[in-house]
């Protein structure tokens, strides 16, 4: 029997184990043959025999299982060191993408204004005459059109030139009173160094009871917003027109190149203008069938924000896709 204990000792390998098992256990094994040899025995030895067979039977089992699972682990072990991945190795192929400029002055301003309350409206690019003009107080032949040439469709659609046709979607849509902004792409017959055929723009919109807006609600609103863009800057209004609100200003900032002093970027007046707005126009409200509100509204350009917050120069560079520009704003 001893050697049985010393091959179930040697043994490498839970396979060559389970043959050893086999060939002490099984039907044709070794203690199969002990115990049929016993029955030429006489009886006294009989008992004897018997007892040492299962005596060595339970300890051999003993032995078997102990092994088998020292063996088990061994292998286990050799496997997942085989198996192991090292993530700690260094690849130099991997890049951390980052938020397009535009994308993240964008979320900026969004930022802004969520946190006042304003909800976020998006239309339609392709929009139709009525929404993009006629409902905005620019009547077909208006010479106003003209600053704003645009690409045409069938049927009087068209790429919106600006983002106020949203003002329009949301007034059809909602009763007053009304609080949104509605960022989004704009499209206009333009290329050249300010100037691209697609941009951004982010339009706001506050509708209430007649008497309860007020300039003085719009220009506090739109310096503290100002300020939070582009940190310690000066902001004036100045008269100017937009068919659609009367009165209507334009804001200027001191300019973030030269702190004012007048630069080129300024064309040396020392202020940037970044934003149009006004009270909305009365015939605006008609088109829409609201009475007794008065309102806001005012739109800027989220290119020439970016632009300026990361002072660059030419805003085809922001649409050029050049890695060497965006890899800037990781
Ligand atoms: N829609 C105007 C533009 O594109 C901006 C604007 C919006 C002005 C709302 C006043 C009020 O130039």
């Amino acid at each position: 029997m001893k050697e049985w204990y010393d091959s179930i000792k040697k043994a490498q390998s839970v396979d060559k184990l389970e043959e050893i098992r086999v060939a002490i256990f099984g039907k044709k094994g070794v203690l199969a043959a002990e115990f049929a040899r016993m029955k030429s025995a006489s009886d006294e030895e009989k008992a004897q025999i018997a007892k040492d067979l299962n005596t060595h039977k339970s300890s051999l089992m003993n032995e078997l299982t102990a092994r088998k699972i020292v063996l088990q682990t061994l292998e286990l072990q050799e496997k997942m060191q085989a198996e192991a991945i090292d993530v700690s190795l260094y690849s130099t192929t991997s890049q951390a993408g980052g938020l397009h400029p535009v994308m993240e002055t964008m979320d900026r301003i969004v930022e802004y204004f969520s946190a006042m309350n304003f909800a976020v409206k998006t239309g339609n690019m392709v929009e139709d005459d009525f929404n993009n003009f006629e409902a905005l107080n620019l009547p077909k032949y208006h010479p106003a059109r003209d600053m704003q040439d645009t690409f045409y469709f069938k049927d009087e659609m068209l790429l919106r030139t600006h983002t106020s046709p949203v003002q329009i979607r949301t007034m059809m849509s909602t009763k007053p009173p009304i609080r949104m902004i509605a960022p989004g792409a704009v499209f206009r017959r333009d290329y050249d160094l300010t100037h691209t055929p697609m941009f951004h723009q982010v339009e706001g919109l506050l509708v209430d009871e007649e008497g309860k807006v007020s300039f003085a609600n719009l220009k506090y609103i739109l310096e503290d917003f100002l300020k939070y863009m582009f940190g310690d800057v000066e902001v004036r209004f100045r008269p100017s027109f937009f068919p659609f609100t009367e009165p209507s200003a334009e804001v200027d900032i001191s300019c973030v190149f030269c702190k004012g002093k007048g630069c080129r970027v300024c064309s040396k007046t020392g202020w940037l203008e970044v934003l149009g707005c006004g009270i909305v126009d009365p015939n605006v409200f008609e088109a829409v069938k609201y009475e007794n509100v008065s309102g806001y509204a005012f739109g800027l350009g989220v290119e020439r924000f970016a632009m300026l917050i990361h002072q660059i120069g030419d805003l085809r560079a922001l649409f050029e896709g050049d890695i060497k520009l965006l890899e800037q704003f990781q």
